[in-house]
């Protein structure tokens, strides 16, 4: 090999890279870094993004020549832009898997091939940036890299997502210089680097020379907080310089407004009066100029103590509640090297779904990215690029697997620092990082108490996190290091639990409601139990977007989404990674609108007695008055019968006020709906835009009666297995054998293209991860129904038959029993009645019960009275209320990445589908729930990709008395207990009644 093997040697983590320091990007000028923007460089800086020549090599070991050699004849290099990674642009393959080493678990070692990529740019310098001290700084390159210069070693570092800087004084000239840079797929770097990503190399964020004066301030460490109740500020600030002290100018900014300045030579120490704190609600920003050698350099801060007292976290001495989700560079285009405007796209789209936090999930982001979280108001759990995650796959002889291989390793004990330390320094000085993380789940040991004890040591002033606590806590105390008690994907009851006991810290839920597919389920639970209690922060959502790469796309404009598995890699996670609020080209999910709703700033809620409710203000430094008004609708049967909005008035962060509503006369299911709007345009949010809602039953409902006939005849003829109920407008085939109708023709009209049928199986959603095992090992996937002897009545102007059944496949005992009396009435009215159903005891739950009719493709028009107006479940209507709605089977859609289960409402008690036979589904003993579809749950579920998926050629009603709840299954609980389609026994019954086609 022709360049020395640093990346499988645990001692060399770098060569000759600078000490860390904080990030900071320095002006010729006053006025340049004062209005450095976040992201920006500035005269004294040389980025080299853009073309470099590239070549990919299959294995470093076969490399041949020293491409890093000045004339080096670059002809045979193709091109390639940085910062990007090389997968993205054509080279080697993409690879996704979830926590696994892609290479043998064999440390330091990285298996016998490494791919790599040959970077070169030729860049010219001039006479004055080579005046001082020259550096190179590189913001993330994944996974390891050599630099040379002029055909010089400079150094190697690695780390993927950390700051690298060398000082290349003595390497560079006036006039053309060389930059090689080799970039390893793979170094001893990548066992701390199973993040649940897919796994990318190159250079993938900003490169650039830094042009220094020879002396300079080489650090800058700052804190600022709160003092004398909260009422003043003291900011502390340690300058480290290149060489020696020199003085330095400083200068306080509140804004434009210069309000204090001095000289000093390496410490300031100032107090400010009256100043206004920092929190994600209102980010006051100040701004600190240093100035030495002909440099500027502008840092913001803003005054902010975090803190634990009795089992809360207190920020600003106020308890907090972290609203927070976890989130990934990523992008479908470019993977993690995502720019400027895509991360603030990204904390726009937080801000304005009421979002307040965000874990840094699993490495630091581009240093831009806590610089826009100060300016914006988000609280950031900053963790190191750090997760060990695949040594669950290295089992031993027994099969056994020890997640602390490598946490109780003391040959990784410095790399675990190393991490750490990196994430510190370059991040210590903003206000939005609240917390550290140590990591991602890397087990516990030795190396994992090393990084909380430098940490604490290093920054006493922000708490410390890492879950991976967790797999020890039997072996070390229960405050061992952390601040929070992190989970993940824990229960309620779990939660309340460890709460119980002595010594317990605040709980912090790092991951939960995992958004995978049609999810999450139960935020409405989760939220009540944090708002409930001062000893849960809150928690972040896993996670804020899917990860997919984009692969162009189909003739009907579709874009084309691969995941794990479609690159032909091995291993991989298959669709593991797309479970994000919004999708990977960021259109917002229906889960990021029931996560908005559930983190409404406002929530109303019933008072004692009738026209009485209770507000309360669930902000945490805001006076409601400043962020929201509020709107009441009241509806009648799904009709507003009054609105109006509330006067304004003051309620302080955390409290509640008793207001009075005047309530009409009622009649039927009555609701009145508190909407929360935005008082004033802010920078993410438009005036009167909604900010959530509450609704409050005011009566409940009572079940529509059917008029009664007075005209009209009916005849029943039998005919083998088949009962034909014939009417003036009418003729319907019922096979008793099958519960089946086979046809039903009103007008002339046929009402149903296939016969309609009992139907227990929906296409599996992400979260039936585990129950489908169990339902498809009971047969629910390919159940029919069977009908044993029936009896037909005819009475008056109805007919029925009343058929016991029971619905099973081949090979198994039948899911369900029970008993079905069909009524026709002579308007062509028919009644199913299911009674006494019971579900095969050995099951624990049904994915769903109801009827399913397949319709011609023009009755795809529908409205109804039930919870909408987008799709809702038992547990996922957050978002939903109950009301008036309409739809279609095309805006009914989902777009799911892989097809699955979607666009059910929940709770509907009328639905009427228009079309060329229009007809009415009314609501029995019990609301029902509805999806009229353009695909068929078999077409959902035999598509791998929503990109391949062709509407069947009818559409298709499911009528269900419920579906197994939502839950968050595909790495959490199951749904919660009232949730669960586990009825010992039930009855349904809902009633078609045809409205008549033109006749
Ligand atoms: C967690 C992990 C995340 C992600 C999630 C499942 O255990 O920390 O990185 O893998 O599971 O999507």
């Amino acid at each position: 090999m022709i360049v020395t093997n640093y990346f499988e040697d645990l001692s060399t983590l770098r060569v000759n890279t600078c000490p860390d320091r904080a990030y900071f990007i320095p002006a010729s000028t006053a006025r340049g870094a004062l209005s450095r923007r976040p992201g920006e460089y500035t005269d004294r800086t040389l980025l080299l993004n853009g073309d470099w020549a590239f070549r990919y090599e299959p294995n470093v070991r076969e490399l041949a020549e020293p491409f890093w050699e000045e004339d080096y004849d670059l002809s045979g290099f193709d091109s390639i832009d940085v910062p990007s990674v090389w997968q993205m642009r054509g080279w080697d393959r993409n690879q996704y898997h979830s926590n696994g080493y892609p290479f043998p678990y064999d440390p330091p070692y990285v298996g016998a091939e490494n791919p790599c990529g040959l970077y070169v740019r030729d860049v010219d310098l001039s006479p004055a940036q080579l005046s001082g001290r020259v550096y190179i700084d590189f913001e993330g390159v994944d996974s390891c890299f050599y630099l040379w210069i002029n055909g010089e070693f400079v150094g190697y570092d690695q780390v993927s997502h950390s700051t690298s800087e060398f000082d290349v004084t003595p390497f560079v000239r006036v006039g053309r210089n060389r930059v090689a840079i080799l970039v390893l797929k793979w170094c001893d770097g990548s066992y701390m680097e199973a993040q649940d990503k897919f796994r990318y190399s190159g250079i993938f964020r900003d490169v650039f020379f830094v042009f220094r004066p020879k002396e300079h301030i080489r650090d800058i460490s700052l804190t600022a907080l709160p003092a004398d109740g909260y009422k003043n500020g003291v900011l502390s600030v340690d300058l480290d310089f290149a060489s020696k002290p020199i003085p330095v100018r400083w200068e306080i900014y509140d804004g434009d407004k210069l309000i204090r300045k001095g000289v000093s030579d390496g410490r300031i120490e100032e107090k400010l009066e009256n100043v206004r704190l920092w929190n994600a609600e209102e980010p006051c920003l100040y701004k600190l100029l240093v100035s030495c050698g002909g440099e500027y350099i502008a840092q913001s801060f803003g005054f902010r103590e975090i803190r634990v007292e009795n089992r809360t976290v207190l920020l600003n001495g106020t308890p907090v509640k972290i609203k927070g989700v976890n989130r990934h560079d990523s992008s479908p285009d470019n993977g993690p090297a995502v720019d400027i405007d895509h991360v603030k796209r990204d904390l726009y789209l937080m801000k304005a779904h009421n979002v307040n936090a965000v874990r840094a999930s699993h490495y630091p982001n581009a240093p831009f990215f806590v610089e826009l979280c100060d300016e914006y108001g988000l609280y950031v759990i900053d963790e190191g690029d750090l997760e060990c995650h695949g040594v669950i796959h290295a089992v031993d002889a027994k099969g056994d697997w020890d997640f602390a291989l490598i946490a109780d390793d003391p040959a990784f004990t410095e790399t675990w620092l190393d991490r750490d330390k990196r994430l510190y320094e370059r991040d210590k000085n903003h206000a939005s990082v609240i917390m550290w993380s140590v990591g991602n789940e890397s087990g516990y040991g030795i190396n994992a108490r090393a990084c909380l004890e430098w940490l604490r040591k290093a920054d006493p002033t922000r708490l410390l996190h890492y879950e991976g606590r967790f797999f020890k806590m039997k072996t070390y105390p229960e405050s061992d290091g952390t601040d929070v008690h992190s989970y993940m994907y824990p229960t309620l009851d779990k939660i309340r639990e460890y709460l119980k006991k002595d010594g317990a810290l605040p709980v912090f839920l790092c991951e939960y409601a995992h958004s995978m597919g049609n999810a999450p389920g139960s935020l409405r639970e989760y939220w009540d139990l944090f708002y409930s209690r001062s000893d849960i922060l809150g928690g972040c959502v896993w996670e804020w977007c899917d990860h997919a790469v984009f692969a162009g796309k189909t003739p009907d404009g579709r874009p084309k989404f691969l995941y794990g598995g479609d690159s032909g890699e091995w291993p991989q996670s298959g669709s593991y990674c797309m479970d994000g609020l919004v999708y990977p080209d960021r259109r917002v999910s229906d889960s990021l609108m029931e996560l908005k709703n559930a983190l409404r700033p406002v929530r109303v809620s019933a008072g004692e007695a009738p026209g009485e409710f209770t507000v309360a203000n669930c902000l945490d430094f805001s006076d409601l008055r400043d962020v929201a008004d509020i709107f009441w609708e009241i509806t009648d049967s799904g009709e507003v019968v009054s609105s109006g909005k509330l006067r304004a008035f003051s309620l302080t962060p955390h409290k509640t006020k008793k207001i009075t509503l005047d309530i009409p006369p009622l009649s039927g299911h009555a609701f009145v709906r508190f909407i929360y709007r935005q008082k004033s345009d802010s920078r993410f949010v438009r005036s009167g835009s909604e900010l959530g809602f509450d609704q409050i039953e005011l009566s409940t409902r009572v079940p529509e009666k059917l008029a009664p006939l007075v005209s009209g005849r009916i005849s029943v003829t039998e005919e083998n297995v088949r009962t034909v109920f014939s009417g003036e407008r009418f003729r319907y085939v019922f096979n008793r054998l099958t519960l089946s109708f086979e046809s039903m023709v009103f007008d002339n009209e046929p009402l149903i293209s296939a016969p309609s049928g009992i139907n227990v199986w929906r296409a599996p959603i992400d979260n039936d991860r585990k129950s489908k095992e169990k339902w498809i090992a009971a047969g629910c996937d390919r159940a029919t129904a069977r009908g044993y002897d029936s009896r037909t009545a005819v009475k008056g102007r109805s007919a029925s038959v009343t058929v016991p059944f029971s619905v099973s496949s081949p090979m198994y005992r039948p899911v369900v029993r029970g008993t079905l009396k069909l009524t026709v009435d002579a308007a062509g009215r028919v009644n199913w009645s299911f009674r006494n159903v019971k579900k095969l005891e050995a099951l624990d739950t049904l994915p769903r019960f109801g009827v399913r009719f397949f319709l011609p493709k023009s009755s795809s028009e529908f409205s109804y009275l039930g919870w909408g107006p987008s799709q809702c479940y038992s547990d996922k209507r957050v978002a939903s209320w109950f009301g008036s709605f309409s739809g279609s089977a095309k805006t009914s859609y989902v777009p799911y990445l892989r097809p699955q289960e979607h666009g059910s409402r929940w709770g509907a008690e009328k639905l009427t589908v228009s079309g060329r036979l229009p007809f009415e589904i009314v609501a029995g003993r019990t609301p029902f729930c509805f999806s009229l579809l353009e695909h068929s749950q078999e077409t959902l579920t035999a598509t791998a990709h929503e990109f391949e998926l062709a509407p069947d050629p009818f559409n298709v009603l499911c009528v269900d008395y419920k579906q197994e709840g939502i839950g968050n299954r595909s790495c959490g609980p199951d749904p919660m207990e009232p949730y669960r389609f586990n009825d010992k026994s039930f009855a349904f019954d809902f009633t078609l009644v045809p409205l008549g086609g033109d006749r």
